[in-house]
């Protein structure tokens, strides 16, 4: 038997950084998925294997923990960490070994959520095939735990994207989920560079600044909340015109946080000059990608971002994680 799970990966319009100092941020999940496919070894061990990315190891467990090694990086953390979680939960004794396989839509390390995906993905995929039933909440909620375990500090945004898709508003504190209108197709294009971003180093450079520079950072990310709760009611009343501003807004803002490089700075720029109304990092930054809002000229920013750097429209998904069962 095997089974597999598929969830998506996420854009944040609004408040990345501040959401992990309680602040609020919205953000949409995106039609590029992690698929994730357990499948049962005739051995007792347990292997995975990431297409496209060259991966193929096996990783070592002991008592159900994964056995740390120089090159368990990146991906493979995410996975060990999930493995380590469902096999806390489960009470079956497992006999035999499992294959875990990984097909990746989402660039790696593009601040689209490629390892919340690969994370929700793989805890859902597992719990099923270890009969556990668990409910949306709990998977968000164990994918988030994982998050935070791999990277040190971590918001729950990305896995509650990835695990109820959607357009959604996390407010304050992370204490409530809220859906919005999900009538944005087609007009949000992506650009995204070869740099890739590490979320646990660009998080970490905002904590120190904050630490260095509390008078200053403070106040900058109670600007960016009052930028997300507008842009709130701005999508509730589709006001166009004040997203764009709101998305531009919060790009100076991230910017005065030391997240941007000169290659995004590039593609925000681009895209305003090319007819977007409103651009900015999404994501972590420090490499990475941009997001351009452009209801009206979305082929042309489109041309203009993929003469300098990859990108693509982005079509909303309103579908989180689902599940796949078959037989091999
Ligand atoms: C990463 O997609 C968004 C950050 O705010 C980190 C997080 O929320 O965990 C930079």
């Amino acid at each position: 038997m095997h089974v597999i799970a598929s969830a998506p990966g996420k854009a944040i319009l609004f408040g990345e950084h501040a959401v992990i100092y309680g602040k609020p941020a919205i953000a949409v999940a995106i039609d590029k998925k992690a698929r994730v496919k357990i499948r049962q070894r005739m051995d007792s061990k347990t292997h995975v294997e990431v297409h496209g990315l060259g991966i193929s190891e096996y990783l070592e467990l002991e008592n159900d923990v994964v056995q740390e090694k120089d090159n368990n990086k990146g991906i493979l953390d995410y996975i060990s960490k999930s493995l380590e979680k469902v096999n806390q939960l489960s009470e079956l004794k497992k006999q035999n070994g499992l294959d875990i396989i990984v097909d990746l839509e989402i660039p790696i390390g593009s601040g689209l959520g490629s390892s919340a995906a690969i994370t929700v993905a793989t805890i859902t995929a597992l719990s099923f095939y270890n009969k556990l039933e668990l409910k949306k909440d709990e998977i968000a909620n164990y994918a988030h735990q994982v998050e935070l375990n791999v990277q040190g500090a971590a918001s729950p945004i990305d896995t509650t994207l990835s695990t109820y898709g959607g357009v959604i508003y996390l407010s304050r504190n992370s204490e409530e989920i809220t859906h919005l209108p999900l009538n944005w197709n087609p007009s949000l294009i992506i650009g995204y560079t070869e740099r890739e971003s590490n979320t646990g180093k660009l998080v970490e450079s905002v904590r120190i600044k904050k630490k260095s520079y509390p008078s200053i950072i403070n106040p900058i990310l109670d600007s960016i909340e009052q930028v997300t709760e507008t842009a709130r009611e701005a999508i509730i009343c589709e006001n166009a015109e004040i997203l764009g501003e709101l998305m531009n807004i919060n790009h100076g803002l991230l910017d005065a946080l030391g997240v941007n490089t000169p290659e995004l700075s590039r593609m925000v720029y681009l895209a305003r000059k090319s007819g977007a109304i409103g651009s900015k990092i999404t994501g972590a930054g420090g490499g990475g990608s941009i997001i351009a809002y452009s209801p009206n000229k979305i082929k042309e920013v489109l041309r203009e971002l993929q003469r300098v750097e990859n990108a693509f429209i982005i079509k909303l998904s309103s579908l989180g994680v689902q599940m796949e069962v078959g037989r091999t």
